[in-house]
């Protein structure tokens, strides 16, 4: 998602480092970039891939800039640590943002120095493709980030929604039960992964399937997020299904890893 959302920012003229942990997901992330903006460009967008692109710099280190977009992997302690590392990096005045799909906004916002300026700025997969931002508002969040994160989100050409600071805010509450309960009905023998997502899209009139979806997000990813549920909320009906648990397990992730709940090329 880090670089959808790369892409965007690009797309819409501004400048925009990029910074990845793992090489390997930067030169991913790149490839994923020029495909998408040249399947745009095909389509009339009005953005020349190697213009967008070059507005793209990679960057060994967080480095300062006017807003921070941290999407990396779904673990609080591991965004704390981008987070105090942005702290350190970026002027006082920069907007801190998160990407995370479920992990409370306030938990990131404690280890700055500027809990005013530390927001929830939730994308959609695929990002150039989605329209929605829910924008996230913890308790230390000023008015003025929130105006400014949403007059950004508009200026993407999204459509934000504003949500208060809960465990998976509005967008995966509704969602990831779902896909968790499409787990199970595959697990209690209900029907073949097929049938389930047939059911879905023709009969709710959904875009995809729920266990087609949950390997777009990333299966490591909904379980992830079915534990922020489950513990931030106290409620024992947000359990991961155990096929999920099973599939991470042995490294199939969806999409990503070729393999999820179902095969990919
Ligand atoms: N970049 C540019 N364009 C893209 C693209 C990308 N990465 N991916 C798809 N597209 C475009 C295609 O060019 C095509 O455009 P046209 O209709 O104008 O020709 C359109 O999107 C549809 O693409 P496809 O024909 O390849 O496939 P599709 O019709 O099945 O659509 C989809 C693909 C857009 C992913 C669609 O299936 C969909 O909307 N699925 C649901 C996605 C969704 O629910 N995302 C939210 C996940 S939750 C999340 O991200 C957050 C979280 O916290 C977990």
């Amino acid at each position: 998602m880090g670089a959808g959302i790369a892409q965007v920012m690009a797309a819409s003229g501004r400048r925009v480092f990029l910074h990845d942990a793992a090489p390997a997901a930067v030169e991913r992330g790149l490839a994923g970039m020029r495909k998408s903006l040249e399947r745009l460009a095909a389509k009339g967008a009005p953005h020349d891939p190697d213009e967008v692109l070059a507005r793209v710099e990679v960057v060994e280190d967080v480095v300062d800039a006017d807003l921070m977009v941290e999407a990396v992997v779904e673990d609080a302690s591991v965004k704390q640590d981008v987070f105090r590392r942005a702290d350190a990096a970026l002027g006082p005045e920069a907007v801190l943002a998160s990407n995370t799909s479920s992990i409370p906004i306030a938990s990131l916002a404690g280890v700055t120095g500027r809990p005013e300026r530390v927001i929830g700025m939730h994308f959609f997969n695929p990002v150039p493709v989605m329209d929605l931002v829910e924008v996230v508002r913890a308790p230390g969040t000023s008015d003025e980030t929130v105006t400014e994160i949403v007059g950004l989100a508009r200026e993407l050409g999204k459509t934000p929604a504003e949500v208060n600071d809960f465990p998976g805010f509005v967008s995966n509450r509704i969602l990831m039960p779902l896909i968790n309960e499409a787990a199970y009905a595959l697990a209690d023998g209900v029907a073949e992964p097929d049938a389930i997502d047939t059911i879905a899209r023709l009969g709710f009139n959904h875009p995809m399937g729920p266990l087609a979806l949950a390997d777009l997000i990333g299966l490591d990813t909904c379980v992830s997020i079915m534990e922020v549920l489950r513990d931030g909320l106290g409620d024992a009906k947000y359990e991961p299904c155990p096929l999920l648990r099973e599939h991470v397990a042995a490294g199939r992730l969806g999409r990503k890893s070729g393999q999820g709940f179902y095969e990919y090329a």
